[in-house]
């Protein structure tokens, strides 16, 4: 079997990922390159790292079994609870791990984007454990429609700068944070909150989630005697929950992957973001991909009901899985991640994030054995989610 797990020495997953940027940002990102590796696996590094995740962050997370969502379904369904993380979702991960990267490599301030807030916050609380000063950048209309995060950002003493350009989101708060990136490289870190930009984020992103399905792995075994479920699903924004989730299965060939992208109205209403049916290759925040753009290369405005899920690209890892058919990609509609996220609170008694409830969603797309073991990343909880959640109660 291919590897899928790493990219090439350009960072190349396939045709996917390499590192496209202005020149003002070749020290930075090439320091990153040099030294990325040596760093994060040195033994100090990993020591710091690993205590934190168990004793900061609350790892391992439990692997759950779904036994009324299971009987709806007629399957085995396990719930890997990244919601149960400090913060509400799998962000923290890369946060510390890029922010105690950052120590290591001498910044002092640290940049980030945000869609639904999770990243931010979960990069604002990192900062604040680690003394670094700490800017977000998010779109205009995810500071309204994630409102709650925004003001823990702030408690945590982030300054948090509106992306007022395009669609006022995801997409726009990136263009912001590398503009920033440029202009004060010397200083700074970015801290990229998915498994997207330019060589070696998508690599260190997805290294850093990878403890994901590194738990399921001896938890299952734990649980039934075997490492390999027969499903690892898992929801796609920039792709790193989905990362995390499928990094110790891509190279099994046994172990089916699927993934759920945000559909938004439809693939076909013009309001969507479902980027492997819609998108092309061409290059976006730094990493060649698939992008939905027009023919003349002009991104196109994304649409989601939920913040995390509303960009118009997704990671190289991924786009190179979708090219290689090594896993199957489904398109969630905004209604049916709804319905999702309100049938797993009544029969779990579980809220999870609305870009979780797109995972879920996968559930009534596709029919599994009775016994076919299905693990599901519910990559966040759903406080941040109440105010759309109390609208679309009945
Ligand atoms: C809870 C949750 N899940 C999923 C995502 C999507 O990001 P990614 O595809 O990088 O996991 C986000 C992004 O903010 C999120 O907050």
């Amino acid at each position: 079997m291919k590897n899928y797990k790493n990219p090439d020495e350009n960072g190349y997953y396939g045709e996917f990922g390499g590192a496209f940027i202005p020149e003002m940002l070749y020290p930075n990102v090439e320091e990153l390159q040099q030294n990325y590796l040596k760093i994060i696996e040195s033994q100090e590094f990993q020591m710091e790292f690993q205590d934190l995740l168990k004793n900061y962050v609350g790892r391992a997370t439990p692997l759950y079994f779904a036994k009324n969502l299971s009987e709806k379904y007629h399957t085995k369904i396990y719930l890997k609870r990244e919601d149960l993380n400090h913060t509400g979702a799998h962000k923290i991960n890369n946060a510390l791990g890029q922010a105690l990267l950052a120590k290591k490599l001498g910044k002092k301030r640290i940049i980030a984007e945000t869609g639904a807030g999770q990243h931010g916050v979960a990069t604002a609380t990192a900062c604040a454990l680690l003394g670094l000063e700490c800017i977000v950048y998010m779109g205009e209309i995810d500071i309204a429609r994630q409102a709650p995060n925004v003001a823990r950002m702030k408690m945590l003493g982030a300054t948090v700068i509106p992306a007022t350009s395009g669609s006022k989101t995801l997409k726009d708060a990136v263009n912001e944070a590398l503009r920033d990136w440029i202009n004060n490289s010397n200083t700074t870190h970015y801290i990229i909150g998915s498994v997207v930009g330019p060589h070696p984020f998508p690599d260190l992103v997805a290294r850093f989630q990878s403890v994901i399905s590194e738990e399921i792995k001896w938890q299952l075994n734990e649980k039934i005697g075997r490492e390999n479920p027969d499903f690892v699903i898992a929801c796609v924004g920039g792709g790193s929950n989905a990362a995390g989730t499928f990094y110790h299965f891509v190279n099994e060939e046994k172990v089916k992957i699927i993934a759920a992208e945000a559909g938004g109205f439809g693939v076909e209403s013009g309001k969507s973001a479902a980027t492997t049916f819609l998108g092309t290759l061409g290059v976006l925040h730094g990493s060649k991909s698939l992008v939905m753009q027009t023919e003349d290369g002009q991104v196109i405005e994304p649409h989601s009901i939920s913040a995390g899920l509303d960009y118009p690209g997704i990671g190289p890892f991924h786009a190179n899985l979708f090219k290689e058919k090594r896993a199957e990609f489904f398109s969630i509609n905004d209604d049916e991640a709804l319905k999702f996220a309100f049938e797993l609170t009544k029969l779990e008694g579980i809220i999870p994030a609305l870009e979780s409830a797109h995972a879920l969603a996968v559930l009534k797309k596709k029919t599994f054995e009775k016994d076919d073991v299905v693990v599901i990343c519910l990559s966040g909880r759903g406080d941040k989610d109440m105010e759309t959640y109390l609208k679309n109660l009945d």
